[in-house]
């Protein structure tokens, strides 16, 4: 049994994202269109929402949205930071706070104010600055059934490093196996 829910034990650091079969996070220019069509199980969100105390953000995902940042479709409300170069220029947007440090700073900051419960980092690009330090505690990803080709990868670095990771739940295997048939739409 592959367990994806969120770990009874909070206060994690979490890179949690819905991801396409062939691993991108977003389409092309931030398209996430993809979600629309995607089902996921029953009280699925409503688990990480109430384990969910403060959101780390990156700029391109904050200004796609507008500045109507609704994490969890509005379901969840509650701190959110976005890391940027140039806080000057943001819109101010209730609840958001614009964060110029170094991302072990903002991280401490972001942990700080969850208050003892976890932290969603929403971004692939601060994901893997976090990975890199050895911030990260879990990955989750929930895989959509469809292949996107092009896009914003989950996770994308260029040192050659790997990141070994260890599958969590009763299933012997490290492995997942999934099959799928191709959808006429
Ligand atoms: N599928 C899912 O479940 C899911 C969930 C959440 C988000 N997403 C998607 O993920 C994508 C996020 O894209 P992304 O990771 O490429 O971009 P991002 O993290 O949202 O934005 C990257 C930008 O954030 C700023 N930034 C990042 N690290 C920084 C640092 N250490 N110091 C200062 N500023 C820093 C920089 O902007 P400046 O230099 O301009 O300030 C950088 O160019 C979006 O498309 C979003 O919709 C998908």
């Amino acid at each position: 049994m592959v367990n994806t829910s969120p770990s009874a034990q909070r206060g994690k650091v979490l890179m949690h994202f819905l991801v396409s079969v062939d691993g991108f996070v977003a389409g092309p220019a931030h398209d996430m269109s993809f979600m629309e069509r995607t089902t996921v199980r029953d009280g699925l969100h409503q688990e990480y929402v109430e384990a969910l105390g403060a959101i780390l953000t990156g700029r391109y995902g904050f200004d796609s949205t507008g500045g109507d940042f609704r994490p969890y479709n509005g379901a969840w409300t509650g701190p959110i930071f976005v890391l940027t170069h140039h806080s000057e220029d943001a819109p101010h947007t209730d609840g958001v706070t614009m964060l110029s440090c170094s991302v072990e700073e903002a991280l401490r900051i972001v942990v700080e104010a969850a208050g003892g419960k976890n932290v969603e980092v929403f971004s692939p690009t601060i994901s893997a600055q976090l990975l890199e330090r050895g911030l990260i505690d879990e990955v989750i990803v929930h895989i959509a059934p469809v292949l996107l080709g092009d896009g914003i990868r989950l996770y994308e670095a260029h040192d050659g490093r790997l990141v070994h990771l260890l599958r969590e739940g009763s299933s012997p295997t490290q492995t997942v196996d999934l099959r799928y048939t191709v959808s006429p739409s």
